[in-house]
């Protein structure tokens, strides 16, 4: 490390949440393998593309934090095993038994065929502001479109979806009410007990009814049919279906708005030549993704990366949106390129854990943004961008709290 390294405490302000870039940078060329303190874990960051690639491919990186060390317990509490203990947090084979299971529901032909559903969504949430000249896009849009169309593919009821989001907005926003860290705290593990117990509920009165074609009746059929999948395994898989369904889309939504607004010549473009739209989302994804750095993992020995010793037992964090804007991996990595050469981005992750709903993710995207681009003419941003409120630096997750824009109506 040189003396230039940027102190780890600095990557958890509010300069940081506004724009991570150069802060991402300076680590990459000082300190691509870097100790990092945070408010709830100690870790150690990698920031470079190739460095990036390896360690999500590396089986020393474990992802079963609930494993010998118990790491979740002590951060997030002993109710959160029972929700969190899933796919995303496991590793082969447990993880590839949860992750073949979870694909079958999830069979490529069911996600198609949701575009035309995908679409009347859309269209309903627009025909809501598109009178109005204005909108909260956060609000409005880019959270309840993948919350309903993840909802209605698990087969919440319709009548809970307002419920459902309401807790999962308590999660998603944490550290962001101004309330004390405690009571915000408490408030999240309530909304996590509330979730549980729904999804629980859910899927017993599931059971009471004929089978429906929707994934918790298929997750169902596995565990009491096949019994390949224990109840806890079912409630948990829902849990992250539901949570990773609609987090990560809708705030790279309102990142990528952002971007468009923000670089009227590459939204020209877009507007020019919407066949774009598939590399479009692709480089939008690239530029500011919703997950800054995949989830934890853990050394399961001790290791070295770049000559930094990484002891056993360590958190391991890889910054995906410092790994996409590397150059070496991309040329003019900080500009926002829509006509850029697709090349392999890691905004979906890599390795065993690449992103289970990346078609999901790419149908809602292409078509929300597209939808938006069309029937919002004249879209801009209603604030300066660095006055829009942003989930905190410390948030697992990139995007914004609100996104108010105006349009002719
Ligand atoms: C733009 C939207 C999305 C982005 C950027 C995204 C990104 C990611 C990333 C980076 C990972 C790997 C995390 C890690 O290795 O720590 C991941 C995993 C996952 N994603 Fe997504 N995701 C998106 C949308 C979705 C959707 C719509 C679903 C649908 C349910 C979904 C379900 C999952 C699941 C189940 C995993 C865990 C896979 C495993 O552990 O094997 N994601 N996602």
């Amino acid at each position: 490390m040189t003396e230039n390294v940027l102190p780890a405490s600095e990557l958890y302000t509010d300069e940081f949440a506004a724009d991570p870039y150069p802060a991402f940078a300076k680590l990459r060329e000082d300190s691509p393998v870097c100790p990092v303190t945070s408010p709830r874990f100690d870790s150690f960051l990698i920031t470079r593309f190739d460095d990036a690639k390896a360690a999500l491919n590396d089986p020393r990186l474990s992802k079963d934090l609930y494993g010998p060390e118990q790491h979740f317990l002590r951060i997030f509490g002993p109710n959160s095993e029972a929700i969190n203990k899933n796919m995303l947090n496991s590793d082969p084979p447990e993880h590839s038994r949860l992750r073949r299971i979870t694909s079958r529901a999830f069979a490529p032909r069911r996600i198609e065929a949701l575009r035309p559903r995908v679409a009347e969504i859309v269209s309903e949430l627009l025909d809501k502001v598109v009178p109005q000249g204005q909108a909260d896009l956060m609000h409005d849009f880019a959270i309840p479109l993948p919350m309903m169309v993840i909802s209605e593919l698990l087969g919440i009821p319709t009548a809970d979806h307002d419920q459902v989001l309401a807790w999962t907005q308590v999660i998603r926003e944490s550290g962001s009410s101004g309330r004390p860290p405690a009571e915000e705290r408490a408030a999240v593990q309530e909304a996590q007990l509330q979730l549980h117990h729904y999804l629980a509920d859910v899927i017993q009165a599931k059971r009471a009814q004929p089978p429906a074609d929707d994934m918790i009746s298929s997750l169902i059929e596995a565990c009491d049919q096949d019994g390949q999948l224990s109840e806890r395994e079912l409630v948990s898989t829902t849990f992250l279906l539901l949570f990773a369904g609609h987090q990560t889309t809708a705030d790279f939504i309102g990142n990528a708005m952002v971007a468009l607004l923000t670089n009227p010549e590459q939204l020209d473009l877009l507007l020019r030549t919407p066949e774009l739209l598939p590399s479009a989302v692709e480089e939008l994804l690239r530029f500011d993704g919703p997950l800054p750095v995949a989830s934890p993992r853990i050394a399961t020995e001790d290791l070295e990366f770049r000559g930094v010793r990484i002891p056993a037992g360590s958190i391991v964090g890889v910054a995906i949106n410092a790994a996409n804007h590397d150059p070496e991996a991309f040329a003019d990595a900080d500009r926002l390129d829509l006509s850029r050469e697709r090349g392999p981005h890691m905004g979906f992750g890599h390795g065993v854990h690449y992103c289970l709903g990346v078609t999901l993710a790419r149908i809602e995207a292409q078509i929300g943004i597209g939808a938006l681009l069309r029937r919002l003419p004249g879209l801009r941003l209603a604030l300066p961008v660095e006055e829009l409120r942003r989930l905190p630096a410390a948030s697992p997750f990139r995007g914004l709290i609100e996104l108010p824009v105006r349009f002719n109506a």
